[in-house]
């Protein structure tokens, strides 16, 4: 990682049931409904405005952030008809750090079965293959599902939740807990990761 790269790598990563894709403008009347979602409305980063609209031009913008190194957002969609099942990215990236934050949400329909474990899971093995060396998770207390979901993912608590703060759990590179690193179908770690401007 040096000061001028920016670029991030788009990962092919993938299992049995799913993989991790770019977003795709088709992609957009799903993500609509998915805005709706009071869950993911809560508990994830969603834009204040939330049209049909809004969903074509912020996925047109997903590549624009991958190139600047602000952000890899991954559809992750259906092994079977590619559609999408939810969303793993990572974000924020801190070059100084060699950290980034993780975000995630499934549709309704698609929870309940592993799917967001397995994501999540895969994004973080594949990203601290590569040259970060943190990955950190933030969430509302109240947030249970994703307090499961980070520590079935390997995730320990950094830091608790404070009155304007939100909890936070960390995945650090090189846990002895996982020794393979690289998940079902990583193509190749990262080795250009980029930070906000
Ligand atoms: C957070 C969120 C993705 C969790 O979804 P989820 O379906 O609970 O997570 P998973 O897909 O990993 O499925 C786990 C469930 O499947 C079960 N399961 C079945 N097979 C499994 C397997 N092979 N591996 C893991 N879990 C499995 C687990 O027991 C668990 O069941 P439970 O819901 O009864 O506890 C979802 O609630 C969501 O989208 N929330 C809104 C967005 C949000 O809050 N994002 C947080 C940003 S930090």
């Amino acid at each position: 990682m040096n000061g001028r790269e920016t670029v991030l790598e788009v990962p092919d990563l993938r299992c049995e049931t799913f993989r991790l894709r770019q977003w795709r403008i088709e992609d957009a009347p799903d993500l609509f409904e998915a805005w709706k979602d009071p869950q993911i409305l809560s508990g994830s980063v969603a834009p204040e405005k939330r049209s049909l609209r809004d969903a074509r031009e912020w996925i047109s913008r997903t590549d624009v952030r991958r190139r600047a190194g602000v952000s890899l957002d991954l559809v992750v969609a259906d092994g079977g008809d590619d559609s999408l099942l939810g969303e793993v990215g990572l974000y924020r990236f801190d070059k100084s750090r060699r950290a980034a934050l993780i975000s995630w949400w499934l549709t309704t329909g698609a929870r309940g079965d592993g799917t967001a474990t397995r994501a999540v899971n895969m994004l973080a093995e594949w990203a601290l293959a590569g040259p970060l060396t943190a990955v950190i998770a933030e969430m509302k207390e109240t947030n249970v599902k994703s307090r499961e979901l980070a520590q079935r993912c390997g995730f320990d608590l950094l830091r608790a939740a404070g009155d304007s703060t939100p909890m936070a759990f960390v995945r650090r590179a090189g846990d002895p807990r996982f020794p393979q690193a690289g998940p079902v179908g990583r193509a190749g770690a990262p080795d250009t990761v980029g930070s906000r401007p």
